[in-house]
């Protein structure tokens, strides 16, 4: 086991620097040959005469010329990953290096591996190394020109770039070759070759010039692109009328791959997409999924400016492009669709998960000081609070000195490796402002604990607003100081008439805010719009949560007002049946509203899942949690029947708006047997995808009558849709009543493989995230599970690591509870099941 630790403070330049790299792939499952010519000239920024080129054991080294001279192979010397150590160089060293790799074995999906009979690459973080022998650094920016040689079988044959050249090489072997203009790190390198079709569209630039647009996929999957194919013009637009960016190239290629680490891949000007991220038709994709489909080709297309153009100086401030790029794509989304909405649903993932990440073992800083696989830290407080960083520069300096700062930092930093920091200049310049303590929220990991309370003098008809805000400290930090907290709030009288709205930032420890000619005890709403990633704490009585939820105009304030009356009811002391009846109070006068937004209002009628509530129990307890929540539901599905029959009959399923209340509907009819032949009619009579899951989801949930048959069908019907069928296997292991020998089965299943890592996915980490059946088959539950990422972990280590996930949320289980949770992790260290060093990382992390 060997680990090379990274550490921000220890960044030194590259000693050597590379301006154009000339790569030639012969193809071959089996072999595949690679030879890399490039030339290395001297950096004035670093007088060392050393340098390493990366590699990895999976390269075999073929033949190695330097300045013209073929060296002796044994005399080179490798690192411990297999990287080549230079030494004592002169200032120009011209390379000419041959290796080969082997795709078929490349189980990993790092480097390039056959995917459906494919030739695919992934190279972010560090997979260039295991392609050929090459600085593999993001500061390392060079032109590529690449030739791909392969048999004729593979008739399609993709780099990044212009296509310069083709034809043929020899009798059954044909050729591309193709140029890339624009400097890039080796992580943005791609290479796609096989039997492709694709669809293709134009882009028209503000100049009149053309974009051509091809969207890349086996035969059968085709026909599932074209949502994709227009979700990618739609961002195209969008990033030129918000933020003035235009595409810089003439040819914009997407490919779809089944195996796939991540969820999609911004190569310069060749993106790779898991195919579960592009294809969607109402046949196979929900209403859901057409909204994450648009979301990650506007990701991967943003990232463009905000990661390719300007890129990171080193992988500890991966945020400057992950952070700044999920923002980007949170403003695309709430621009073309509602963006009350999507700010809830933002902010309910940044909570459920970066909260509880953040909470327990593996928190660490937006960006970190250190870290020993990279491929480890592609995690939510590097993307869903990074992008909360970047909202609060807007919220502090609003839209247009936002835009501003964007501008300034693309015009200053193009074609640049940089860092946060140069991040916060750009801001603080174009404002002509200093923003005190911001970069606290880069470096001080945690969710700082806002509280407040406020107090009335009617003599002196004054409001006085008491802020605290508390940072504890944690295993690797002590001390730590305030964060510059924008609070947007509003005050309400007993009425419901809005007062005043406004805004103010925080930055100390305390601080009270008075409010003069205050002639009543207003009600406050604090944090609208959830204008900064903290846990506040304000004692709201279920009154004046009532009265934010009729009167606020902020979406995410009313939905925040109804979290509130859920968990203030979910936990008090009560029965089951008193909180079901004060739960009757709040939602009758909601249903008078429904039409207004059915979207919004099915978000409202949804309670809380256990995921999110459990952090919030003193001592968890996820079947408890459970059967209040469950209990409360069935009560509000019998006291309200009516109601949702009314619901369900009156809207037509038409439209995503409409369908999102009719299934919320559908979900509390489920409660009641006799409404089991509704839910079936749905499944069986669903023209969408959306539908017939929200039935599917539903009758394993409620174990209905013909659950057997609608499972068989589903598998039937959809059998040629990979995707489809991971939702097969999902849906079952994350309905609560799933039983350990159910989960074990379908690993058994001939359609379970270990290989693909969206289908392990599908298994493990949904099981493994379904706190209430895994709490219920305990110990034997967690002992399977870490059995389950271990075998994952013999094929592809970073898909294995990133299914530990349950073992960081149990901070706040009984100390029993704990002890045999993480048994089986204690087991695993000690005992010698050989571990990848990425599982070994996160497990020691820990435990
Ligand atoms: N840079 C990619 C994105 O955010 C993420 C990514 C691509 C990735 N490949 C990966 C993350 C492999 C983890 C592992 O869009
Ligand atoms: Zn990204």
């Amino acid at each position: 086991m060997h680990e090379t630790t990274l550490y921000r403070l220890e960044y030194e330049a590259p000693s050597f620097l590379i301006d154009s790299v000339d790569l030639t792939f012969e193809l071959d499952p089996k072999k595949t040959l690679i030879t890399a010519r490039y030339t290395l000239t001297k950096n004035p920024d670093n007088p060392s005469r050393d340098f390493i080129l990366d590699g990895s054991d999976t390269l075999t080294l073929e033949s190695f010329i330097q300045n013209g001279e073929t060296l002796d192979l044994k005399a080179l010397t490798f690192n411990q990953e297999g990287g080549i150590l230079l030494t004592d160089l002169p200032d120009t060293v011209t390379l000419e290096i041959q290796n080969s790799v082997s795709p078929e074995n490349n189980h990993r999906l790092q480097g390039i591996f056959m995917t459906d009979g494919l030739f695919c690459s992934d190279c972010e973080p560090q997979g260039f190394r295991h392609i050929t022998y090459f600085p593999d650094r993001p500061d390392v920016m060079a032109t590529y020109r690449v030739k791909v040689i392969a048999d004729k079988a593979y008739p399609v044959l993709l780099s990044n770039g212009n296509l310069l050249e083709e034809g043929e090489y020899d009798e059954t072997r044909h050729y591309t070759i193709w140029h890339d203009p624009f400097p890039k790190p080796t992580y943005l390198f791609a290479l796609v070759a096989g039997d492709l079709e694709f669809i293709e569209a134009t882009h028209i630039r503000p100049d009149g010039s053309p974009v051509k647009l091809r969207i890349y996929a086996h035969k059968p999957f085709i026909a599932q692109c074209e949502f994709a194919l227009g979700a990618l013009k739609r961002a195209m637009k969008w990033d030129e009328e918000r933020f003035g960016l235009v595409c810089d190239l003439d040819h914009y290629n997407i490919v779809a791959v089944n195996d796939f680490n991540g969820g999609a891949m911004e190569n310069k000007g060749l993106n790779i997409f898991n195919a579960k991220f592009i294809l969607a038709d109402p046949n196979t994709a929900t209403d859901e999924d057409f909204k994450t489909v648009e979301a990650v080709i506007g990701h991967e297309y943003f990232h463009n400016w905000t990661g390719n153009r300007i890129t990171c100086r080193d992988w500890l401030n991966l945020s400057l492009k992950e952070g700044l790029t999920v923002f980007r794509e949170q403003e695309f989304t709430a621009d073309l669709h509602h963006r009350g909405i999507k700010r809830i649903e933002d902010v309910a993932l940044l909570r459920t998960h970066q909260f509880a990440e953040d909470a327990g073992p593996l928190s660490h800083p937006v960006r970190p000081d250190e870290c020993e696989k990279v491929e480890n830290f592609y995690t939510m407080t590097i993307y869903e609070k990074g992008a909360e960083v970047i909202r609060l520069y807007q919220t502090i300096l609003g839209h247009d000195g936002f835009n501003k700062g964007l501008k300034k930092y693309i015009e200053e930093f193009d074609g640049q490796a940089v860092t946060t920091d140069e991040f916060l200049y750009a801001m603080e310049s174009a404002n002509e402002t200093h923003l005190t303590n911001f970069d606290r929220w880069y470096s001080q990991s945690g969710t700082p604990e806002l509280h407040a309370s406020i107090d009335f003098h009617p003599e002196s008809e004054t409001l006085r607003l008491a802020l605290r805000q508390v940072l504890p400290d944690s295993k690797h930090q002590k001390n730590r100081a305030a964060q510059p907290i924008p609070i947007k709030y509003a005050l309400f009288s007993q009425d419901g008439e809005m007062l005043l709205e406004e805004m103010l930032v925080f930055n100390e420890n305390v601080q009270c805010v008075l409010f003069h000619g205050i002639k009543e005890k207003p009600v406050i709403s604090l944090l609208r719009d959830f204008s900064a990633p903290v846990n506040l704490h304000f004692d709201y009585t279920l009154k004046e949560l009532i009265l934010i939820l009729h009167a606020e105009t902020d979406d995410f304030a009313r939905w925040e007002a109804m979290q509130r009356i859920y968990e203030l009811i979910i936990f008090e002391h009560s029965t089951t049946e008193d909180k079901a009846r004060e739960l009757f109070e709040v939602f009758e006068p909601l249903f008078a509203n429904v039409r207004q937004s059915p979207e919004f209002y099915a978000l409202l009628f949804t309670l809380p899942t256990v995921t999110a509530l459990l952090p919030k129990m003193e001592s968890a307890d996820p079947l408890l949690l459970f059967g209040q929540i469950n209990g409360i539901t069935r009560q509000l599905a019998a006291h309200f029947e009516d109601r949702w029959l009314d619901l369900y009959e009156e809207f037509d399923g038409d439209s995503p708006a409409h369908r999102a209340i009719k299934n919320c509907a559908l979900s509390y009819l489920a409660h009641i047997e006799t409404n089991h032949p509704i839910l079936e009619a749905h499944y069986m009579n669903a023209t969408n995808m959306t539908d017939r899951k929200a039935a599917f989801t539903l009758a394993i949930e409620h174990d209905i009558a013909v659950k057997e048959t609608l499972l068989t069908h589903f598998l039937e019907t959809y059998r040629n849709y990979p995707t489809v069928i991971d939702s097969w296997f999902a849906l079952q292991v994350r309905s609560p009543n799933v039983s350990l020998p159910v989960v074990k089965k379908l690993t058994e299943h001939p359609q379970f493989s270990y290989k693909n890592p969206n289908r392990a996915r599908s298994v493990i980490a949904g099981y493994g995230m379904n706190m209430v059946a895994m709490q219920r088959d305990m110990p034997a539950s967690y002992a399977f599970h870490v059995g389950e990422i271990v075998k994952v972990d013999g094929i592809n280590p970073q898909t294995a690591a990133r299914l530990i996930g349950p073992y960081t949320r149990i901070g706040n289980y009984s100390n029993e509870d704990q002890a045999a949770i993480l048994a089986p992790l204690n087991t695993l260290l000690e005992s010698d099941t050989p571990l990848s060093n990425n599982l070994h990382e996160q497990i020691k992390r820990i435990i």
